[in-house]
């Protein structure tokens, strides 16, 4: 069987989370292959609005096993709480919950190296989460990181403190604060709590369900114009989040992949800084905040939004081989009269569909289109055909530039809201 793989293709906060709960009960197993704490994925049904940081989308269906991939950065602090808080819906995860043995650990001076990088950054910060995520990749590349499968080792809490005097050393550089009593008990706390789950070789484990016939779907996490190779560098996050870290970030072979699902925004948005080339400054972006509720579900930061950037996504979808287009939040437009879609840059004066190189430091005007919006409500509509005609036309206008059906139109937060093919 081949694995599915559902990735945003923005700056994060497409709507993963929703949709792979929506696609998972068509899945045996949902795996998580990258990112840390740094997501946020939303699920909402039955009136209540779960937000999931490190657990994949999958965990609230019944049956499903759930993998947090090897190239996930875990921490395990933050893994407790979230174990805890799910306390109340019966669900076994004991049963449902598979850690990789190989997924790194953020450590508590990683999250204060990442809080140091970043003021020493001053008005160049990434705008990061916080959470240790880029020091924690740095470490794994730098061969110094430490491995859940470590944490069983009776050898473990040395190498803690080896990396952590290391840690130490660099902050003390910083003239940051090195002080980690109480986190260092709440880290060994959270250890042994996860302990009672399973910890495994999940690259084992995916391909022996993949040899029985099992279907897979790998959640990404964030987007592709925060990737670490691709995206809008060096304001981006520290892994792949494109489709090729679904194999890294798994343990399965590239000839394994089948759908590759992009998710998009009918409009744009990104959290932190770095360029966004067709965000709005005016009413427009107010009211599209406003209407999708745009504040960050794992910082609580106000999301900047803007107008669909069409180079970015054909840039998105080349990079990924997507094979489907789920487009999100389409009822958020519902208040405009007529939109705005930007076709092609004006980049440092040149007419341009390439996401530029140092699209950080060049000067990228948007190009923009207008269509009419379809100005109405949307729900009740439970096909794709019947979408009213402006919206079936805005569809088919990101259609022919991508080269890419549209086979999801999401028209709400909740599970239900989903128009599918
Ligand atoms: P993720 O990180 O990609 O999982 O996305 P987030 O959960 O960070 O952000 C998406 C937000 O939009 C969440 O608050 C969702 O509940 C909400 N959402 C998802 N789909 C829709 C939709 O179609 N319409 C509206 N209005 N909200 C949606
Ligand atoms: P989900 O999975 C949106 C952004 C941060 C910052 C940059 C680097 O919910 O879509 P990091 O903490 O990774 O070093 O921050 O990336 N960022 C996200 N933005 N959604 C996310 O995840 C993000 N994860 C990181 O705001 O600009
Ligand atoms: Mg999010």
């Amino acid at each position: 069987m081949p694995v599915d793989v559902l990735l945003g293709l923005q700056w994060g906060d497409e709507g993963k989370g929703k949709i792979v709960d929506v696609l998972a009960p068509q899945y045996d197993v949902v795996a998580r292959f990258q990112g840390g704490p740094n997501a946020g994925h939303t699920l909402e049904f039955n009136g209540i609005k779960h937000v999931l940081h490190q657990i994949p989308s999958g965990i609230f269906r019944e049956d499903i096993v759930n993998i947090i991939g090897n190239g996930v950065v875990l921490d395990p602090v933050i893994l407790k709480r979230e174990i805890e808080d799910l306390g109340q819906f019966n669900i076994d995860l004991k049963k449902n919950l598979f850690i990789s043995k190989k997924a790194q650990i953020i450590t508590p001076t990683h999250r204060m190296l990442d809080a140091a990088y970043e003021k020493s950054k001053g008005d160049q910060k990434i705008g990061s989460t916080l959470k240790g995520i880029g020091p924690t990749y740095q470490d794994k590349i730098g061969r110094l990181g430490l491995r859940i499968g470590d944490s069983l080792l009776s050898t473990f809490k040395q190498k803690y403190l080896k990396l952590q005097q290391h840690h130490k050393n660099i902050l003390e550089f910083y003239r940051a604060d090195t002080n980690t009593d109480s986190l260092d008990n709440e880290f060994f706390e959270a250890i042994e709590f996860l302990k009672q789950f399973n910890i495994v070789d999940s690259e084992y484990l995916i391909n022996d369900y993949l040899h029985k016939g099992k279907k897979v779907l790998a959640e990404g996490a964030q987007g592709s114009l925060l990737d670490v190779d691709f995206g809008s560098y060096p304001f981006v996050t520290s892994s792949s989040t494109t489709c090729a870290g679904a194999c890294t970030g798994l343990g399965i072979a590239p000839s394994q992949i089948g759908e590759v699902y992009g998710i998009f925004k009918a409009y744009c948005t990104r959290v932190g800084s770095g360029p966004f080339p067709t965000e709005l400054h005016d009413e427009a972006g107010e009211l599209m905040r406003k209407e999708g509720a745009e504040f960050g579900a794992t910082t609580g930061r106000p999301r900047r939004c803007g107008w669909l950037d069409l180079p970015a996504l054909k840039y998105a979808t080349m990079i990924n081989g997507v094979t489907q287009l789920l487009m999100m939040k389409a009822d958020v437009l519902n208040i405009f009269e007529e939109l705005e879609v930007c076709s092609s840059y004006l980049v440092d004066g040149e007419k341009t569909d390439h996401f530029p190189f140092d699209s950080a430091n060049q000067e990228i005007v948007p190009q923009y289109e207008k269509l009419p919006g379809w100005h109405q409500s949307l729900q009740g509509i439970n096909k794709i055909d019947s979408l009213p005609p402006a919206l079936s036309k805005y569809k088919r206008q990101i259609e022919k530039n991508t080269n890419v059906p549209i086979s999801l139109v999401s028209i709400g937060p909740d599970r239900t809201q989903t128009i599918m093919d």
